[in-house]
């Protein structure tokens, strides 16, 4: 399955009663395996979870770590990306030449790579002399 396709399929999923922006986000990591999610949001958090962070959640539950490629989708004018808050997370387990595609339900698209999409991360060489 193409990973456009399953964070296209996941977003159906999404529980978004508060914002009314469903998400859908799929990861591929190196071994080749696709995890999925979608946004979920709560009554006392309405911003809820993302759904790059659930298909990180997902891909971490299995026991993978090591992701090549992104997709993210909405039902948006222009290409969804990803919150500041995923970037990091995206970051944590992504090179920063990894790519990121993301879409609109419609059809338009853009690629782009985790490290365009957050420059000058914090990593863990800052913290060396610790
Ligand atoms: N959202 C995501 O799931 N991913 C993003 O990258 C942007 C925002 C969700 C969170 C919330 O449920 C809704 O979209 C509106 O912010």
């Amino acid at each position: 399955m193409l990973l456009t396709d399953a964070a296209r399929a996941v977003r159906e999923n999404a529980h978004a009663p508060y914002s009314n922006f469903k998400v859908g986000a799929a990861v591929k990591t190196a071994a080749g395996n696709i995890y999925v999610g979608c946004n979920v949001e709560n009554v006392a958090y309405p911003e809820g979870t993302c759904a790059e962070a659930g298909a990180i959640a997902a891909m971490i539950a299995a026991g993978e770590r090591d992701i090549v490629e992104v997709a993210v989708i909405a039902d948006s004018p222009k290409p969804v990306t990803p919150c500041g808050g995923c970037r990091q997370k995206l970051a944590e387990f992504a090179g920063s030449d990894a790519v990121v595609t993301m879409l609109t339900t419609d059809g338009p698209q853009e690629v782009t790579t985790v490290g365009q999409l957050l420059p000058g991360s914090f990593d863990a060489d800052y913290m060396t002399r610790t």
